[in-house]
């Protein structure tokens, strides 16, 4: 039914819905990754689990009215216990690049809002530095061809993200510019260099969040603690 893969990230999603509790507030994030968590989740709630769920995304909030996942908006949330999100691109310190389904804004408010961050991901995704993997950065409209010719003199190789030959529209209404830059030597440098930049909302470079790294494999998951955080 699964490939290796989708095998890899379901593991992971089920070694994380361990961690979840009654009464939890629990961020949902976005991607395959979390589809499998949400899909585990609905059936944990039909077995009487009382969980509130967070959506980081249209389509999460899509995928869990589906499962019947009762949801509350950020406006309305006091706390967030756990977020539970994927990644495209680890690092050993636990840094990520996040952004490949374009929904970073979000997924980095409702993380930075929770009390704990739980990553679950592939095999294929750990890798010693960050940088094999695109940077999204979400930008304004507004201007667009500029910004990203500050970040080209910054060092990257940009292009504006395009789905189905349109340009891809995120659910802020912005645009993602996927920047190349070859190996990062310091994740959080980069991101605040990015993020002074008019017209920059916001980068996927997701540094010092993650607590719990979920790294799912064949019929086992490696689980790695931050221990610095
Ligand atoms: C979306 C994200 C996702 O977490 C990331 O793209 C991973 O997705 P998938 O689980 O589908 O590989 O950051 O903005």
């Amino acid at each position: 039914l699964f490939n290796q893969i989708d095998l890899e990230k379901r593991n992971a999603a089920l070694a994380a819905t361990e961690f979840i509790h009654n009464g939890m507030t629990i961020g949902l994030g976005s991607g395959t990754t979390v589809y499998w968590m949400i899909e585990i989740l609905g059936n944990l709630i039909k077995n009487g689990l009382e969980i509130t769920g967070v959506p980081t995304s249209r389509k999460t909030e899509e995928w869990a009215r589906k499962f019947a996942i009762p949801l509350i908006s950020l406006a309305k949330v006091d706390e967030i216990h756990l977020t539970i999100d994927g990644a495209n691109e680890v690092d050993g310190n636990l840094n990520l690049i996040k952004g490949g389904g374009g929904s970073l804004v979000r997924e980095k408010i409702v993380g930075h809002f929770s009390h704990e961050n739980i990553i679950i991901i592939n095999q294929a995704k750990i890798h010693p530095e960050l940088g094999s993997f695109p940077l999204p950065v979400e930008v304004v409209p507004f201007g667009w061809e500029l910004t990203s010719k500050y970040i080209q003199r910054l060092g990257g190789r940009v292009v504006l993200r395009k789905k189905h030959h349109q340009i891809f529209v995120t659910d802020n209404g912005n645009y993602i510019l996927d920047c190349q830059f070859g190996s990062l030597k310091n994740p959080g440098a980069l991101h605040h260099e990015l993020k002074l930049l008019p017209g920059v909302v916001e980068t996927g470079l997701f540094v010092d969040l993650t607590d719990k790294l979920i790294i799912g494999k064949n019929d086992s998951v490696e689980i790695m603690e931050n221990i610095i955080k």
